[in-house]
């Protein structure tokens, strides 16, 4: 492996956090993303924890302020307006939707996928004395997002999005067919802002923006009640990654919900219907877990990183160890967002060929405990040869590692230091 100095990489780790933290909210990256977004910030609570567990718990509670009355954890907190970044409050136009009349903080109408649960859980038992009274406090609030999601996307067995940018893989291949199903007519001229911060050839393309934006004002027209977008959107996909996250998530908050003495019955139905809708989601052509378009009851036919959370949401199955492999040996550094030998391939273009590493970190870390434990290995070291190579961008050429994307970027920060790292425990 490649010679670094692996304290002064945790002291730059620290030095990203610190810089990235806008008072009780980390912001993934400045100028490109400069509000409090939803998994980026439960990562950003796991970085925090391996250096002060304190301000790990604050970036939680931060985030669930944001917590609207049916449960649901936007994927955007706009607590300061910053007109760096399109599209802001006045698109997504959530106030006083749903009766929530005295929006708590403004925000998004979606979500994003649940790690909240499931990061807290690490956190408390990096910590339990310190954490006892803050998983006390926040488990309801995540019972509450569970329930929302449960009830509100679970429809399929399998967790639904109603927009790409739910599922986190904002242009991922997986919904390539539902995009193309929309005709993006009666969208507001709109100046994008992603393109001024990035080379727009690592950002999604203005095809796909279109619609994005096509599906912000369709929900808005509905005054985000999720019956009529369930009811009449063009766009409704089951995703891997929501799919996963929300089963791994249900595990951890069972495990949370017997450490303070709650009641988890309810919890595990949840885990027995999100099983029962996961393995709807094993598509035998590609040999992996994929998006399956719920309008047309097609499969995306798309190799993920997604497709290999599988481990993560706890499931035993062996059956993509081999599509596994052939991506392993295919990649340079793993897990590349999507399969290099197919069509749709673009190795710096977001979530259609780039390595991430929170992927890395979930889908490793299943695989560990499921007893993959060279495949464990493999994707962590080539997620510290990244890193200590490349420096904490967003994300990362699968091919040569180029950086690419947002710089001093929240979560690979927080990856590093929880788990890539070597100070963190024998490669
Ligand atoms: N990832 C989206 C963006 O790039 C929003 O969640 O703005």
């Amino acid at each position: 492996m490649t010679d670094f100095d692996a304290a002064v990489l945790d002291a730059e780790a620290e030095r990203i956090l610190r810089l990235n933290d806008r008072g009780g909210y980390t912001v993934p990256t400045e100028g490109l993303y400069p509000y409090q977004w939803n998994w980026d910030s439960a990562f950003a609570g796991l970085g925090f924890a391996s250096f002060d567990i304190g301000r790990a718990w604050i970036e939680l509670e931060t985030l669930f302020s944001g917590q609207w009355e049916n449960g649901m954890v936007p994927h955007i907190l706009f607590h300061r307006t910053d007109p760096g970044y399109f599209p802001g409050p006045e698109v997504w136009g959530t106030e006083g939707a749903l009766g929530r009349g005295d929006a708590p903080v403004p925000s998004s109408g979606i979500s994003q996928p649940p790690v909240a649960a499931s990061l807290a859980w690490r956190i408390y038992r990096a910590d339990p004395h310190a954490g006892r009274g803050r998983l006390v406090a926040l488990f309801p609030k995540l019972m509450a997002y569970h329930r929302w999601i449960m009830a509100s996307r679970a429809e399929s067995g399998a967790v639904a999005i109603s927009h790409p940018w739910e599922a986190g893989r904002d242009n991922a291949p997986d919904w390539d067919e539902a995009m193309a199903g929309i005709e993006p007519v009666g969208v507001e001229p709109y100046t994008r802002r992603d393109t001024g911060h990035v080379d727009p050839r690592m950002r999604p393309t203005q095809a796909d923006y279109d619609r994005y934006i096509w599906l912000v004002q369709f929900a808005r027209d509905r005054r985000w009640d999720e019956t009529a977008i369930a009811a009449e959107s063009p766009f409704r996909v089951a995703d891997p990654t929501l799919t996963f996250t929300a089963l791994r998530s249900a595990r951890d908050l069972m495990q949370a919900a017997r450490e303070i003495g709650e009641d988890h019955g309810e919890i595990a139905e949840w885990v027995a219907r999100l099983e029962e809708g996961a393995a709807g989601l094993w598509n035998p052509a590609i040999g992996a877990y994929d998006a399956k378009n719920l309008r047309t009851g097609n499969f995306a036919g798309s190799l993920s990183n997604a497709s290999f959370l599988s481990w993560w949401g706890g499931l035993s199955d062996d059956r993509p160890r081999a599509a596994l492999t052939r991506i392993l040996d295919a990649s340079e550094y793993a897990l590349p967002s999507y399969d290099p030998a197919g069509p749709r391939f673009d190795a710096l273009r977001y979530w259609r060929g780039p390595v991430w590493a929170v992927m890395n970190f979930m889908a490793a870390s299943g695989m560990a405990e499921q007893g993959l434990a060279a495949e464990a290995l493999r994707i962590r070291r080539d997620t510290a040869r990244l890193i200590a190579e490349n420096g904490f961008a967003e994300y990362f050429s699968p091919e040569d590692g180029t950086p690419a994307g947002g710089a001093t970027f929240t979560w690979t920060a927080a990856v590093w230091l929880a788990w890539a790292s070597p100070s963190r425990g024998e490669m």
